[in-house]
């Protein structure tokens, strides 16, 4: 790392591959900023719904984009999103912000605002950056690269967990066919596909418990020789 280049950590992967986990882990452990893209997305996606527009209203939800206040607020590790300096870190986490921030992020022009935002953070703070494109499109330089993944399977059982721990009424066959066709969506689309850097560790987390997961990140980053 380069004297004043700050130190950007990315973790790519997955719905449920247990990225959101162990990113705010290593922030804290590391005392970086815990950069959540994806609460970024979701939060455009929130906007949206607000406003009444369905995903089709690709050059309002693209305006939207271009003019929405977005700011990340408390804990470095662990911080709330502001949209319009209201937190909505709880509204953002529905089914139906999943599925249609998945929807907006196909669209190029709302995903070049939100790096631009992205990229700024960077240059400000040593970061844990989270989402899908984080190693292959935001920060293409950054030293330190993982892509965290799990079977389809174990993705979904985790997820059915959280859900049916926050009260909700759903069945695991829901939860798989969201997250098969979500994957489906972020893996596919033309601009910034889900998919692993040539430079990425990919870790496979089906087996794995979130402390060896951990173990191996903090294996690999430790300092290199002549740093
Ligand atoms: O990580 P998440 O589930 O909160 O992300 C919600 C959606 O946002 C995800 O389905 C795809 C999109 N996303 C993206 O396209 N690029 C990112 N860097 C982060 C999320």
């Amino acid at each position: 790392m380069r004297k004043g280049q700050r130190h950007i950590i990315t973790i790519d992967g997955p719905a449920g591959a247990g990225k959101s986990t162990i990113s705010r882990l290593l922030a804290r452990h590391l005392g970086y900023l815990y950069l959540d893209t994806g609460a970024m997305y979701r939060a455009v996606a929130l906007a949206a719904r607000r406003r009444g527009l369905n995903e089709s209203d690709t050059s309002a939800i693209v305006k939207l984009a271009n003019s929405v206040s977005l700011r990340f607020i408390g804990d470095p590790e662990d911080p709330k999103i502001l949209l319009w300096d209201k937190d909505v870190s709880r509204e953002i986490r529905t089914p139906e912000m999943d599925m249609l921030s998945s929807s907006v992020s196909k669209i190029p022009e709302v995903r070049q605002a939100l790096v631009g935002i992205q990229r700024q953070m960077g240059l400000s703070h040593d970061l844990v950056a989270e989402g899908r494109d984080m190693g292959t499109v935001v920060f293409p330089h950054a030293r330190d690269k993982f892509f965290l993944t799990a079977s389809t399977e174990v993705r979904a059982r985790r997820r059915y967990k959280e859900r049916r721990e926050r009260g909700e009424e759903i069945s695991l066959d829901s939860v798989i066919t969201e997250i098969e066709s979500r994957d489906l969506q972020d893996s596919s689309r033309a601009v910034a596909p889900l998919r692993p850097s040539p430079e990425a560790i990919v870790i496979d987390t089906s087996e794995m418990d979130i402390g060896e997961v951990l173990e191996v990140i903090l294996m690999e980053i430790r300092p290199r020789e002549g740093e």
